[in-house]
């Protein structure tokens, strides 16, 4: 109990203000249509550790579908494995989805509104991840695959003394 009080204590900043929780996991899945749903739950739950508004929460669940969807869709032909991993440092939420597939060729063309390389599909994935979190980084290399990292901070409401 004394230890588990001493962590609790970390947590709080000078002012007794909760500053929120430092935690990450970690999940990997096989590249399957029915893994999204996983994901999105997964990552939405420990986001909850920290007081995200439900409207944050969404977002969030929607850039973390779109992120493991693309890695379903894209990355692999033949199929292969998707890591998630989600870290909270404080407020901030980071999640990273990663696949070690057949990589972008072109980033910023990828980004761009209505892109995609394949027919009948819509292209805003990249353009919902990056509105809906705070920031979001791609790194891909042809051949190799593609890493997305997307962050968020959750922000004190306003008025609020917690
Ligand atoms: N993990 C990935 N591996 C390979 N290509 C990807 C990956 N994610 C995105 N892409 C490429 O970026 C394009 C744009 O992605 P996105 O904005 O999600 O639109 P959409 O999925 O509707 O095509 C995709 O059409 C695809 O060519
Ligand atoms: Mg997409």
């Amino acid at each position: 109990m004394h230890e588990r009080k001493t962590v609790l204590e970390g947590l709080v900043d000078d002012g007794g203000i909760s500053v929120g929780h430092n935690n990450e996991v970690r999940l990997e899945m096989l590249a399957l249509p029915e893994n999204v749903g996983l994901a999105r739950v997964s990552i939405a739950a420990f986001a909850s550790q920290i007081d995200f508004s439900m409207g944050e929460v969404e977002e969030i669940k929607v850039a973390v579908s779109e992120a493991v969807s693309n890695a379903v869709i894209h990355a692999y032909p033949q199929g292969g494995w998707v890591k998630i991993s989600a870290r909270l440092t404080g407020r901030l939420l980071e999640v990273e989805v990663k696949d070690t597939g057949k990589g972008i060729e072109d980033v910023s063309q990828a980004r761009e509104p209505s892109f995609s390389t394949e027919p009948g599909r819509m292209g805003l994935g990249f353009v919902f991840m990056e509105s809906f979190m705070d920031g979001m980084d791609i790194q891909s290399i042809p051949g190799r695959g593609t890493t997305v990292r997307m962050w968020k901070e959750c922000r004190p409401v306003e008025g609020s003394n917690d």
